[in-house]
Order: structure tokens, then C-alpha cells, then sequence
């Protein structure tokens, strides 16, 4: 399609790329594509522009995936819906499970999934199972269930998500070229699972055939990852067609826990593909990310802000060019976890209940 055939309401204005006109919907897509021009000028590139997902309805990327997978589940007449998560795939399952009048079960690494996310599955009426083990083990043990019939997968492995997924790449390049009337140089985006870099290439590689893309047009697909849970990083440096699995894995960044990224066969060739490259930042590097964008008046989790950290770094090192225009992607609202951002934040300063000893507080 072209962008002038796309009709339709946030992610379904993009149905002429997708497998139905219209889905189980809250709606969502059409997130904004942030200005941020302090943090422009610090990292030092022609443009920069923040395309923030934590403002879908259940504040992260997922939506736009589930919008098209619980559909696609509805035609097929399940009973009930699984996935394997690190927090916002639960969330978006659970709402859009609810949503279709589904039953949905996810499966949770026991401890590290940010407050919100939990909240969120538990309200909308997930059967929420705590493992004993990391996201790996979970999506393993998920999808042998779904191997067995017993619930239908809504992981990234489940290719009608990517389907839904795409429409980043397309919001991202239509605003762009309106606003700017050229296409960004480079999209940089953190990685877990590695379906959103897949997906945004599929896009790509759709709108070239379509004829409404260049291909030197093609933007570099950059990934960031934490650096205690980087397989793609090594694959993209050690040359391999597939990650390595990360048996341990560690960061801050909970939502990109992940030691084996299931879509990395698609998103390699991606990377590869567009110039692009993959690197890692240490949690550190993330927070301070974090707190420039919030400072922004940007509020997203620590796994978002990895792009950013990602971009600081890669222009520290010369990668990036000071010519480019970029556009990095946060994955996931703020306050999806509290915990995070109120360690990275100011400290409240107890006060007494008084007017006079606030002000001389204040004055100190
Ligand atoms: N950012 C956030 C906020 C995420 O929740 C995820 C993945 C990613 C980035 C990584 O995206 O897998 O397309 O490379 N979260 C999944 C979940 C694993 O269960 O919520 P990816």
C-alpha cells in the first residue's frame, strides 16, 4: 500500500497492511512522535524525535500487537489465551483478552515484573502464574501449552502480533516525511525479544515494494540492549544467524530481561540489512537516560530510556554521525514501573504541617 490508501483509526488506519480491516480495538496507535530539544542538542544529530508508546492504551507497544493477535484469535474460536511475559505483553493480553470476553493466562518470571504491569494483568482478570524461573523459562513452558492445545499463544513468536507491530515503522515514516519531508536517517530501539525489530523491517521491506520507500530510504534499524542481557549484540558483533542463549541474565531493565530473543533470526538480517547496528549499555547508562527524557517532560520505564542511552553512546563512539536524523522508540509509559522511577527521582522531603516551617524548609 501506499500511504495515501491507509484509511481507518490509529493502528487500523494501516489496514490495507494488515491481515483484517478493523480488530478487537481500545483503540490504540497514533502515539506521539515527542520533540525533545535539549536532548537533541546534548547527543548532537540533525534531528531528533522521541516516538513514545507508553501512550497506548495500556501504556506500552503491546497494544498495537494484540489489537490484531486477539482478533485473529476470535476468527479461530479459542478458549483461551496465553503468553509468556516480562509485564506489558500480560497487560495488553489481559486487557484485550477482557476486551474480547476471553479467558487469558500469562506466565510471569516470579519477582521481576514491575508493579504496574502485575496490577495491570491482575484488574483485568488474568490468571496470573508466578515461575520460578526467568521470561526464557516462561515462554518455553508457554509455548509447549500451546503445543498441547491447551491455549492459543500470544507471544511475538505468534506472527499476526508483528503483523500489528508494523504500523510503528509506518506512523514513525509517514510523520516524519510530513513534518520534515524526507524520512529519518536512523530508528533506535531497545530489543528483548526482538519483535518490534523484525516487525518495523517487515514494514520497510513492504512499503519498498510497494513503491513508497526507497530503498536507500531504508532507515538503519539500531538496536539497544542491556548490557547483562545482550545476545543480539553479540550476535550482531560475533557475525551469528541466531543468538546464543544468555542462561543469566540481569537488569534494571526488567522488560528486556530476556536471554533469548525468539525473533532474532528475523531481526538480525534486519539490522544487517538497513546498516544498522546493536549495541549494549549498562544500567546506569539507562536511569540517566530515563531522567534526561522525564526531565523532558517525557515519563518512560527504564527499558524505553535504553534507546536513548543506546543513541548517547553510539554518537559517543563516533557511530552515529552528527548529520543524522533519528528518531528513537520508548516501548513503555512511566508509570508502568513506580519503583524504578521513584529511585532515579527527587526524594520527598518530610515537612511539618506548617506554613512557616515549609518556608524556612525551602530556604535552606
Ligand atoms: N520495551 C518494553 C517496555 C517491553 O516490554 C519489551 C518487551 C521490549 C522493549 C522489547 O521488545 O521483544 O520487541 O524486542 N516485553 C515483552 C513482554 C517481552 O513480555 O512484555 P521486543
Amino acid at each position: 500500500p501506499t500511504f495515501e490508501e491507509f484509511s481507518g483509526r490509529g493502528v487500523w488506519r494501516y489496514d490495507a497492511a494488515l491481515p483484517f480491516d478493523h480488530g478487537v480495538s481500545l483503540p490504540e496507535g497514533d502515539t506521539p512522535l515527542h520533540e525533545v530539544p535539549r536532548l537533541e542538542a546534548d547527543v548532537g544529530v540533525r534531528s531528533l524525535r522521541v516516538k513514545h508508546e507508553g501512550m497506548n492504551p495500556t501504556g506500552s507497544f503491546k497494544d498495537r500487537g494484540m489489537t490484531v493477535g486477539v482478533r485473529v484469535a476470535e476468527e479461530l474460536g479459542v478458549s483461551r489465551l496465553a503468553c509468556a511475559s516480562t509485564g506489558n505483553t500480560s497487560a495488553a493480553l489481559a486487557a484485550y483478552g477482557g476486551r474480547a470476553g476471553l479467558e487469558t493466562l500469562v506466565l510471569l518470571p516470579a519477582g521481576k515484573v514491575a508493579a504496574g504491569k502485575v496490577a495491570q494483568a491482575a484488574l483485568h482478570g488474568a490468571r496470573i502464574l508466578e515461575v520460578d524461573g526467568n521470561f526464557d523459562a516462561c515462554l518455553d513452558i508457554v509455548s509447549e501449552l500451546a503445543d498441547r492445545g491447551e491455549a492459543y499463544l500470544l507471544n511475538s513468536l505468534n506472527p499476526f502480533r508483528l503483523e500489528g507491530q508494523k504500523t510503528i515503522g509506518f506512523e514513525i515514516l509517514e510523520t516524519f516525511r510530513d513534518e520534515y519531508g524526507r524520512f529519518p536517517d536512523r530508528i533506535v530501539l531497545p530489543v528483548g525479544n526482538a519483535g518490534n525489530t523484525a516487525a518495523l523491517y517487515k514494514a520497510f521491506r513492504e512499503l519498498v515494494r510497494a513503491g513508497a520507500l526507497a530503498e536507500d530510504e531504508v532507515p538503519m534499524l539500531t538496536g539497544v540492549q542491556a548490557a547483562g542481557a545482550a545476545p543480539m549484540v553479540e550476535a550482531i558483533e560475533e557475525g551469528y544467524e541466531d543468538t546464543e542463549r544468555w542462561e543469566d541474565v540481569e537488569t534494571r531493565a526488567t522488560a528486556i530481561r530476556i536471554g533469548n530473543p525468539v525473533n532474532a533470526p528475523k531481526a538480525l538480517p534486519g539490522i544487517r540489512a538497513t546498516g544498522g547496528t546493536a549495541v549494549a549499555v549498562a544500567d546506569d547508562e539507562i536511569t540517566d537516560a530515563q531522567r534526561a527524557l522525564a526531565e523532558e517532560g517525557v515519563g518512560v520505564e527504564p527499558a524505553s530510556a535504553a534507546s536513548v542511552a543506546g543513541l548517547r553512546k553510539l554518537r559517543e563512539e563516533g557511530v552515529v554521525d552528527d548529520s543524522e536524523d533519528v528518531v528513537c522508540l520508548t516501548t513503555g509509559h512511566l508509570l508502568k514501573d513506580p519503583d524504578a522511577a521513584a529511585a532515579a527521582g527527587a526524594e520527598p522531603e518530610p515537612v511539618a504541617n506548617d506554613t512557616e516551617a515549609i518556608l524556612d524548609h525551602l530556604s535552606d
